[in-house]
């Protein structure tokens, strides 16, 4: 690969991985969902939060380690699960080291084009994502084998209805690479030269398929194999969350919890951590961002649960915006996607450290001296921002 330049903002990275990626591949990282309310929302939330910061008496010391699902972290950011094939030929384990290299957690996701082998090889802090498909017999094979590679932690993510339009357009995905579908895609690689380059120098094409979702060792299905399996499986319950959880045992969190109700809910079933999320916009359009819900989440469950929280953070200051709510943590979905695109493993690395430096000079500006000092009092909320979803005695 020709040497990555360092990019200063995930924008950059954004603008590479358009030019960089085919058309289809860009636009499958673009997702969203319907008209696009709520990818929107994600970051234009951020946008109206403010601060107010200090002149003087400034601390020269700032720190910004923490812990999240048990492990220890440099920095409140680590990387959110994400099932996007062919972006790089690295792909997760590219993601995963860049994580590693910065002092902080991967999370992988089960619909992901490397396996959970060879990305808990390259960090250790890895946590493994899992959709609630195939049935118990199924979910506890993949749990074991996760935790047999070193994952340690679990994901469960079920905030998904599977809507499937948007008024933007889905990308054409191929069921697999095969010569068909390599000439149909033709066009778009030869426009993207650098992507097709990096791919050819590992003799491979993508090829699309979950590696983690495999059976007893066999081949691992397509990317829409698996997904149609998904979709035939019976929905889980409160009862399915409180049994992966404990057939887990360890660290475990619920990812996509907006209300308030299924945050106590969540608590019951006893898991250890909630991701306060929609999916980056990604379900159901018109749902808030999550950086709206989560100071109503943190007051109820605050001191039961850890809250984490992704969407829509794109710079170290939103990460300060959404602890200073209330999360322990946030996760990074598309912009780690943006610096894979863009550089690789450094791509990612440069991401991560534009975050390290954008929190450093939030609590500069802010006279904090650690991430633990941070409340609600550092930030300008403007009236109606928060969205107090889920409370029984308001109407939503
Ligand atoms: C292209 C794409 C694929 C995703 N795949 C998954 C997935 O497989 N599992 C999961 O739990 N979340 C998945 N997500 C959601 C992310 O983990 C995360 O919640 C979201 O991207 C956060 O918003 P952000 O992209 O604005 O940071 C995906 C998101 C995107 C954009």
């Amino acid at each position: 690969m020709a040497k990555t330049e360092w990019f200063e903002t995930v924008a950059e990275a954004q603008r590479r991985a358009a030019k960089r990626l085919p058309k289809s591949v860009y636009s499958a990282l673009v997702a969203g969902s319907e008209r696009g309310i709520t990818t929107e929302d994600n970051t234009a939330a951020f946008g109206e939060l403010g601060f107010a910061p200090h002149v003087a008496g400034l601390s020269a010391k700032r720190d910004m380690s923490t812990t999240v699902m048990g492990q220890a972290i440099s920095l409140p950011v680590f990387i959110s699960p994400t099932g996007v094939q062919a972006v790089h030929p690295d792909g997760e384990v590219a993601v995963a080291r860049a994580a590693a290299a910065r002092g902080t957690a991967m999370s992988l996701s089960s619909f992901a084009s490397k396996p959970v082998e060879e990305v808990a090889a390259a960090n250790p802090q890895t946590f493994f994502q899992m959709y609630w498909t195939g049935g118990r017999d199924k979910l506890v094979a993949r749990m074991e084998r996760a935790r047999a590679a070193g994952a340690v932690g679990l994901i469960m993510t079920s905030d998904w209805s599977f809507s499937n339009g948007r008024d933007w357009g889905s990308p054409a995905i191929p069921e697999k690479m095969d010569l068909r579908a390599m000439l149909r895609f033709a066009p778009e690689g030869i426009a993207r030269p650098r992507w097709l380059f990096d791919f050819a120098k590992t003799g491979k094409v993508p090829d699309l398929t979950a590696p983690n979702l495999s059976e007893g060792g066999g081949p691992a299905p397509t990317f829409f194999g698996a997904y149609g399996e998904w979709m035939q499986t019976a929905l889980p319950t409160w009862e399915d969350v409180a049994w992966l959880r404990e057939q887990w045992g360890g660290p475990f969190m619920l990812k996509g919890v907006m209300r308030v109700d299924d945050a106590r809910r969540a608590v019951d079933a006893g898991v250890t951590t909630i991701s306060v999320s929609n999916h980056g916009g990604n379900n159901l359009d018109g749902t808030p961002a999550p950086i709206r819900a989560l100071p109503a989440i943190a007051d109820a469950v605050g001191s039961d649960v850890e809250i984490v929280l992704d969407g829509g953070i794109r710079r170290g200051s939103d990460v300060v915006k959404a602890l200073a709510l209330g999360a322990r943590a946030v996760m990074l979905g598309r912009a780690s996607l943006w610096g894979l695109a863009a550089g690789g493993q450094v791509g990612v690395e440069n991401v991560l450290d534009i975050m390290r430096s954008g929190i450093d000079s939030a609590l500069l500006g802010l006279g904090s001296s650690s991430i633990q000092d941070l409340s609600a009092n550092d930030l300008i909320i403007p009236d109606g921002f928060r969205r107090d979803l889920g409370l029984k005695d308001r109407a939503l």
